[in-house]
């Protein structure tokens, strides 16, 4: 930590903290030995230690020393209904009752039945299913690559699509841009192979493609980026995609991992009104279970059927727990559910978002602090349940890309991901990315619970002026 105030702030909330957690911490330190950083998952492992949970219902988890906390993270974002909701538990009990509901290895008829439900609402005639948003993304662009005959993937600074091979570059790492490879063990080739571009810029994306357009094989995109700073992309923009990638002869796939039924019953890409060639899916789909696919046109998505000639079939096969029957008990549950009340969740759900956005800002403005909310489309008038809190460096209107969101120049990366982060746990709700999804079990309590911690925090630093980083109070 650079500013030596915001170290002194982080360790009385580092402090608090401690004391809240003797167990957990004292667990995170006995699975250090044999866990590689103390689990399977490096955001859930934040610092100083996570916290272990014992039990989740709803909006809250309760964990280990006995505190409970209101959960905006709830399950990476994929529990629209929050934690454990009851109608998919009753479902997947019944179905153990009746002595199944594990691996059997034969195709299941809830595998046709999730399918049609979900080619209903994208754009897209075929569909496999497989077991995380990572390995979509990875065969999703395997497709492009060899239906294309081509080797390039195009991306954009700051998405991110899972750990797999062909997009590991420009997530996080910022520096003039996101030029990064951003793991080892990756073949050397892969580093030239991949392009980004900065996301909702028409410009630079038309740039990229004048210059590269004969070799890129897909461009891979989130119609609303997630860990890139929850923002929207432009209708215009995503529009401009489609426009370029048809003319030069490229696929484009939206990853609607994130976006999938989190903002109404369906997929963003029909609130656009745009087709891409292929969509990935995951979190929400699998109703809190291990469930992903890739749909989209059947001509490509057939590069993978047995029947295609060996030079460019692709290796997409299904692996031991594809298409899982609990998964796809569990999904086929969620998501009817979500589509038969879809109109009293979503208006509830993007309401509470609205309000949050629109309070923290408020609350940190009044109290000398810059910040800005993102998760709201407003040139389409998309509000949303999601909410990022953006520390802010430099005056901006409108936070529109990773590009900001990642570059410290612009934005306080610390004061969100960690300080913030902590303070709000040391309140009692759990946050990310600056607080994160809201889901129907919130109620308007808790909602206006949350704010009054943003308040008390906020009101608090407004008093430790040399503890807070000078560059965030309002210019
Ligand atoms: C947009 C997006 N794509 C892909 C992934 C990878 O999905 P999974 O974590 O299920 O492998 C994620 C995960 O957060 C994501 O946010």
């Amino acid at each position: 930590m650079k500013n030596s105030g915001s170290k002194a702030l982080w360790a009385e909330i580092v402090e608090e903290y401690r004391k809240k957690n003797p167990k957990s911490e004292a667990f995170f330190h006995s699975v250090l030995k044999s866990q590689v950083g103390g689990g399977s998952h490096n955001l859930r492992l934040f610092s100083p230690f996570p916290f272990y949970d014992s039990y989740c219902s709803g909006s809250k988890v309760r964990d280990i020393d006995g505190n409970t906390y209101i959960d905006f993270w709830q399950g990476h974002f994929s529990n629209i209904l929050g934690h454990n909701p009851q109608i998919v538990r009753d479902a997947l009990i019944e179905y153990f009752q009746k002595g199944q509901g594990l691996i059997t290895g034969f195709p299941h008829q809830y595998q046709q039945e999730l399918s049609e439900l979900i080619l209903s609402r994208c754009s897209a005639d075929k569909i496999r299913f497989t077991t995380s948003g990572t390995l979509a993304t990875m065969y999703a662009v395997m497709l492009a690559k060899s239906f294309t005959n081509r080797s390039v993937v195009l991306k954009i600074g700051g998405g991110w699509h899972g750990a797999q091979p062909y997009t590991l570059k420009g997530i996080s790492s910022y520096k003039n841009g996101f030029n990064k490879v951003e793991s080892a063990g990756l073949p050397y080739e892969l580093k030239d192979n991949i392009i980004t571009t900065r996301f909702n810029d028409c410009q630079d994306l038309k740039d990229k493609f004048e210059k590269n357009g004969d070799r890129i094989a897909c461009l891979i995109i989130e119609p609303f980026i997630g860990a890139g700073g929850f923002i929207f992309g432009e209708k215009e923009y995503l529009e401009k995609a489609k426009q370029l990638t048809k003319k030069y002869g490229a696929l484009l796939i939206f990853d609607e991992v994130v976006s999938g039924f989190r903002f109404h019953a369906g997929f963003l890409q029909s609130l656009y009104e745009i087709n891409p060639d292929m969509t990935v899916l995951g979190k929400s789909i699998g109703g809190g279970m291990p469930l992903s696919a890739v749909a989209g046109r059947g001509e490509i998505l057939s590069l993978c059927d047995t029947k295609t000639n060996s030079n460019r079939r692709v290796k997409f096969e299904g692996g031991t727990f594809s298409a899982h029957p609990s998964a796809l008990l569990s999904g086929l549950t969620f998501l009817k559910y979500l589509i038969k009340d879809e109109g009293k969740i979503y208006p509830k759900i993007n309401k509470m978002g609205e309000l949050v956005r629109k309070k923290i800002e408020e609350i940190f403005i009044r109290n000398g602090f810059n910040v800005k909310c993102t998760g709201v489309n407003e040139s389409m008038g998309i509000n949303s349940s999601i909410v990022g809190v953006h520390f802010l460096r430099e005056k901006v209107d409108h936070l529109v890309s990773p590009d900001e969101v990642w570059n410290e120049k612009v934005c306080n990366f610390e004061m969100r991901e960690k300080i913030f982060r902590l303070a709000m746990i040391n309140k009692g709700f759990n946050t990310f990315h600056g607080y994160g999804a809201i889901s129907y079990a919130h109620t308007k309590e808790e909602i206006h619970a949350s704010l009054d911690a943003v308040e008390c925090i906020a009101s608090n630093w407004k008093k430790i002026p040399d503890k807070i980083d000078k560059t965030i109070r309002l210019w």
